[in-house]
């Protein structure tokens, strides 16, 4: 922090809110609120404003387990190297009016005179990194519910063995005072748990963090008795797995169990892979909880309108580019995108930077070949694309769909939408695809037609290829670039010129490389399958199905599976002769009264 803080190339905005952000990349505009720090850049930091201030207030840093002055710093290396007044709890915006402080500073830095600002700022990229704060477990039944004093959670236990915590490195039991004599850790404290309100995933470092901190009380108490109650322990790599024996070594009990608190700080446990009885009881002069991470994304994600995971982590934009959004310049770094230890977010942080950097090489933004376009003559201003781009790139201006092109990422979703195909991705045109299907199905007789997405079915497709695995030789594979981009008349034309057999085929749930647009992929097909059964067309006919680029196997499957379907002639006949009846022309005049019907809304 210190580095950040003196590096010439950065400049820091402390106390700080972003309120909003719009643009895209090379040309962001965030806006900021800057609360008042009532210290001004002045300040020595010598401390005689903290010897005279008495007004005290709950010390956040230190989990609120001690106290610190309204006039304070939040913690010893915090940057900039300038105090704070809290004015929630200072006694001058009161009625008192106190000027203790202002009389005591001789550089004259206290402002009372400081409020609250806006200040915008006009950036090229940005990076996420709001951190994560742990998960509070007050009210989880079972573990003493606040109720017992020497009940603490890991974080307040990392705060009494810092030398600036409460307790100044002292690890007592907060009832007595007195050093503890014997320990529990219980592990995995509201996760890896579906109820309601508890997480749903392991935060990956409490494990590590806890036996860490065996290691640290041993040091100091050697004769101290250390028990951890755990749910497996998920130590992960050559140095935790070490330590992990380490501690075991050094007279650590573990204790594969889950304990419950009661009276008197006994912990009752038993072994679940032996019996489902309570086995043992067992009176402890101190029980730390290892609580999970709860990430801080919420108020950033809607800010920068970046979508969050089901979880409430930022949602990257693949596997891939584990660093990166959806939307191109907005990065993030840390634990805010998935549980991650310090060597992780280092990591991270590294790569968000790169990523950024990247923009900082050139004047221009690179653009993609394959981004939609708005045909205004046909558009109605309808809003239905708007509200179905993921991305935020389409935006109403005077009546008509407009494309943000830097925020465009051309997987098509949009063109499904418009109900007026007034939207066509550029060298993905309906015309282009419809062209690869005649060619296709020149010769229409037993031929399955795969729409295939580019980064995972199609890449499937050809890893089959490459892995030498038999398929029928009568597959003709369409390329997208996602499965969203498969227009439903783009298969109604499959079938009208006689395909007898249609794959869409795209990414697994979760794993589309456009947000979760395989979604509106499955809806539609779904839809259009209850279609053709209401029109007395087998269902089987159109298939619907996730492949990875690693399961050619799967690829392979799904042809033999359709394969094996009869499809006689007379049934292709009939679906040729329903969807080739051509689509009713309507004028723009048709269309916009269409727009603002009912079925539009
Ligand atoms: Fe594969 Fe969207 S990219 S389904």
């Amino acid at each position: 922090m210190v580095d950040v803080g003196r590096h010439p190339n950065i400049e820091l905005h402390t106390l700080c809110e972003v309120i909003e952000a719009k643009g895209y990349v090379g040309n962001f505009e965030v806006t900021l609120r800057k609360h008042p720090r009532y210290v001004t850049e002045d300040c020595t930091f010598c401390g005689e404003c903290l010897q005279r201030c008495n007004v005290f207030a709950e010390d956040e840093f230190n989990v609120s387990r001690g106290l610190r002055k309204a006039i304070y710093t939040p913690f010893l290396q915090s940057v900039p190297r300038q105090y704070v007044i809290d004015d929630k709890a200072c006694i001058h915006f009161s009625e008192e009016g106190c000027q203790k402080c202002v009389e005591d500073c001789k550089k004259h830095a206290i402002d009372f005179s400081q409020t609250v600002e806006e200040e915008t700022l006009h950036i090229g990229a940005t990076i996420a990194a709001t951190g994560v704060r742990p998960y509070d477990p007050t009210g989880l039944y079972g573990y003493g519910d606040s109720r017992f004093p020497d009940v603490v959670t890991s974080m307040e236990l990392e705060r009494m063995m810092s030398p600036e915590g409460p307790t100044k490195g002292e690890v007592i039991r907060p009832s007595t005072g007195e050093a503890p004599r014997s320990v529990a850790f219980v592990q995995c404290v509201g996760s890896r748990s579906e109820k309601d309100g508890e997480l749903a995933y392991c935060s990956k470092l409490c494990c590590p963090n806890t036996i860490k901190n065996t290691f640290l009380l041993k040091e100091r108490f050697p004769e101290l008795e250390i028990y951890v109650f755990h749910n497996g322990i998920r130590t992960s790599g050559n140095r935790q797995e070490r330590m992990f024996r380490e501690a075991r070594e050094e007279g650590v009990v573990f204790v594969n169990s889950f304990p419950k608190i009661t009276e008197g700080h006994v912990l009752t446990f038993f072994n679940p892979l032996i019996d489902q009885q309570w086995l043992m009881k067992k009176e402890f002069d101190l029980i730390v909880l290892a609580v999970g991470i709860v990430p801080t994304a919420k108020e950033i994600s809607q800010v920068l309108g970046i979508p969050l995971g089901k979880r409430g982590f930022i949602k990257e934009e693949n596997q891939l580019s584990p660093s990166s959004t959806p939307t191109n310049g907005i990065y993030f770094a840390g634990a805010v995108g998935s549980p991650a230890d310090i060597k992780q977010c280092i990591e991270q942080a590294g790569n968000a930077a790169m990523q950024v950097s990247k923009h900082f090489q050139r004047d221009t933004a690179e653009l993609s070949s394959i981004i939609a376009k708005v045909d205004f003559e046909r558009c109605t201003g309808c809003g239905k694309c708007s509200k179905q781009c993921l991305f935020g790139a389409i935006r109403i201006e005077d009546k008509v769909a407009v494309i943000t092109q830097a925020l465009c990422r051309g997987c098509g979703n949009c063109v499904n939408a418009c109900e007026f195909d007034a939207i066509a991705i550029t060298n993905h045109t309906d015309e282009q695809i419809k062209a690869q299907l005649k060619a296709a199905l020149s010769e229409p007789e037993d031929k399955i037609v795969v729409f295939a997405c580019h980064w995972c079915s199609y890449a499937g497709a050809d890893f089959a290829g490459t892995s030498r695995l038999q398929y029928s030789p009568n597959t003709r594979i369409v390329k997208t670039m996602c499965s969203c981009r498969v227009k439903v008349d783009l298969i109604k034309y499959a079938f009208a010129l006689g395909a007898p057999k249609v794959i869409v085929s795209g990414c697994h749930p979760g794993d589309c490389h456009y947000l979760d647009n395989n979604m509106f992929t499955k809806g539609r097909v779904m839809r259009l399958r209850d279609k053709l059964s209401s029109k007395g067309i087998n269902p089987e006919r159109l298939m619907l199905e996730w492949i990875s680029a690693s399961e050619g196997q799967r690829f392979v499957d799904a042809i033999q599976r359709m394969e094996q379907l009869r499809v006689e002639e007379d049934e292709i006949e009939m679906s040729k002769m329903i969807f080739s009846q051509p689509k009713k022309k309507r004028s723009k005049e048709e269309d916009k009264i269409r727009s603002q019907s009912d079925f539009i809304a």
